[in-house]
């Protein structure tokens, strides 16, 4: 029996570790690994808290909300990576339907105008209008009369439900603004005399602003939607079933709680107004009765 030398058993067994360490390492860091996913460019108009709004974590600045915790989340279900865009109201549909964004989350209300032109999500809010005015000037506006003066400026975000109501119901002078932070800048400086803003958004600030009030709302029954391009119906399907999905599992109540069950304003409930004051009394009993069971 031919004798093999040493140095050639210790080759061959460097050789044979070498390839079971690769193969191994290669399985467990390229075949294992999850594909990348594909993108969703999502566009909205973060200004409008606490659907979407932009925040300050760390240092750096991340989209937030409602809104957004809730694609986040249907991506997720779906399997995609949310890419999240911000811009104007007024430029979410030209861009869903130029092919800049793939879907649009941004409390848009479903109407007929806007579904000739894009397709809508099985409804996921109801809001109405609701009209904001400085604390200061709660006194001058009570009602709808108040407002419907030719003496009177209305700031509406352009583009929406609020500035189309407006336009039909008040004789009083409109004012669009692109932004509703720079509408609020406008009513705090007083260029206007109230602002118009979905009822929800106007609540928040009424609750954490305290130089904003609540004057009084005004039903107009309205749903919000998740919007894709007109005929993108693989992705509307996804989109329904994750919602659907988000609505039986207790996701979406969890996410109520979490936005409007006053536990995650980003400022402390602020209690130099009436519902200022009477809202976390009132939670009180809530708070305790959830805590008993
Ligand atoms: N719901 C209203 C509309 O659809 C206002 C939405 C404004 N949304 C926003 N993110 N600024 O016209």
């Amino acid at each position: 029996m031919a004798k093999v030398k040493t140095p050639v058993i210790v080759a061959i067994a460097v050789i044979i570790t070498a390839i079971v360490v690769f193969g191994a390492a290669y399985y467990i860091f390229v075949l294992t690994k999850p594909p990348a996913k594909p993108q969703l460019r999502i566009g909205t108009s973060a200004d409008y808290p606490p659907f979407e709004f932009i925040k300050e974590v760390d240092g750096r600045y991340v989209f937030a909300g409602f809104d957004v915790d809730l694609m986040n989340w249907i991506c997720e279900r779906i399997g995609y990576e949310p890419v999240w865009y911000d811009m104007p109201f007024e430029s979410l549909i030209p861009a869903l339907q130029s092919g800049k964004i793939d879907v649009i989350i941004a409390a848009m209300t479903i109407t007929a105008e806007r579904e000739k032109v894009v397709d809508f999500s099985i409804p996921y809010y109801n809001a109405d209008q609701g009209i904001l005015t400085l604390y200061e000037r709660r006194a001058e506006f009570t009602s709808v009369e108040d407002i419907n003066k030719t003496t009177i400026k209305v700031g509406v975000q352009t583009g929406t439900t609020g500035e189309a109501w407006a336009t039909e119901h008040l004789v009083a002078e409109i004012v669009g603004y692109a932004r509703v932070y720079d509408m609020l800048q406008a009513l705090k400086a007083k260029h206007i005399d109230v602002a118009i803003l979905d009822s929800p958004v106007a609540r928040y600030y009424n609750a954490t602003d305290p130089d904003l009030w609540l004057a009084f709302t005004v039903e107009t029954g309205e749903r919000y939607g998740i919007a894709v391009a007109e005929g993108n119906t693989e992705l509307l399907n996804k989109i329904n079933n994750a919602l659907r999905e988000a609505f039986e599992s207790g996701y979406y109540d969890q996410l109520i709680e979490k936005w409007f069950g006053g536990t995650e304003l980003p400022d402390p409930l602020v209690t130099n107004n009436a519902v200022g004051i009477i809202f976390p009394i009132l939670m009180v009993p809530l708070i305790v009765v959830k805590r008993k069971k």
